[in-house]
């Protein structure tokens, strides 16, 4: 790492998790490619790494929601003259809703983008990634891939299929030079309507199971070099999944639903 032509991509790099992301690389003197949607946030955070760190950083506004935005970053790579080594899957957008009165935008905009970006992003890269003699795709998958969850049943659904996607592709590419991590993150401080979200819990609850943009970065960025194929950050994210995973699924369907609902009425009646 630290070549001059070879570079980290992180999609979503611009805000939230994908910077932590982009500036753990950065601090770890990996140059970085930045793709996100168009707009001020990923020049502002583009400037900021290279003020704070000295690697090269470049940057593609794009909407991956768009069926030949894949295409288009794997051209730019290539124009460019970049070479990756590392692929992160990260830009993703959460949200819930009652899914019969939600739009078909809605359920559209979180497959084009939770799964189809993801999914073409890393068949588009696999060649050039192998072409290295060791190389990642870090996918940010999320807590939620667990199990069904009532009222946000597009996202729930979209991180399982990049859960068991990470997990499918990394056994296909086992004897390659790519390894494949999936993070599942429970909740981050990040945008405003997660940290709204966030709030509706109790303290025990943010205290222990929520954590940091930047500690999630160090700890997926940590794992996936070391070749981890699931990370669930936090200590107490993990005893719940492990408890949980023993109670029966009907419990636990009814339960989380109970939550979310509450969550979507306190923001319906805002
Ligand atoms: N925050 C949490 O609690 C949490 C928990 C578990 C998993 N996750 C997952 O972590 C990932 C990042 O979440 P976050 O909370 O950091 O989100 P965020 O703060 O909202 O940042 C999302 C990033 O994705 C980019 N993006 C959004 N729509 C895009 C599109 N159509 N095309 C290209 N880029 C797009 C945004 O670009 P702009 O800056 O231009 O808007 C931004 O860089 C997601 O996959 C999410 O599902 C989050």
């Amino acid at each position: 790492m630290g070549n001059d032509m070879i570079y980290t991509l992180i999609t979503g790099g611009s805000m939230g998790i994908g910077k932590a992301l982009a500036r753990e690389c950065a601090r770890r003197g990996m140059n970085l490619l930045l793709v996100a949607l168009p707009g001020p946030e990923l020049e502002q955070t583009a400037n900021e790494i290279r003020k704070d760190f000295s690697v090269k950083v470049d940057t593609l506004g794009i909407d991956l929601t768009g069926p030949p935005s894949p295409g288009k970053v794997l051209e730019w790579c290539e124009k460019s003259n970049y070479t990756i080594d590392i692929l992160m899957n990260n830009a993703g957008i959460a949200g819930s809703a009652i899914f019969e009165e939600s739009s078909i935008e809605y359920s559209d905009e979180r497959i084009l983008l939770n799964i189809r970006a993801l999914v073409i992003l890393s068949r588009l890269f696999i060649p050039m990634l192998k072409q290295n003699k060791k190389a990642y795709i870090l996918n940010t998958g999320s807590f939620s891939a667990y199990q069904p969850l009532a009222y946000k049943s597009v996202y729930a659904a979209s991180k399982s299929f990049v859960h068991l996607f990470s997990l499918a592709i990394n056994e296909e590419l086992r004897d390659t030079s790519v390894s494949v991590t999936v993070v599942n993150p429970n909740g981050v401080r990040t945008n405003t309507g997660t940290l709204d979200r966030i709030k509706t819990h109790g303290k025990l609850v943010q205290k222990t199971l929520i954590l940091d943009a930047d500690e999630i970065a160090q700890i997926a960025v940590e794992g996936m070099l070391k070749g981890k194929n699931i990370i669930v950050p936090g200590f107490w994210n993990r005893c719940i999944l492990q408890i949980t995973r023993l109670l029966p699924s009907n419990f636990k369907i009814k339960k989380a639903a109970k939550i979310i609902r509450k969550e979507l009425l306190n923001k319906i009646n805002e």
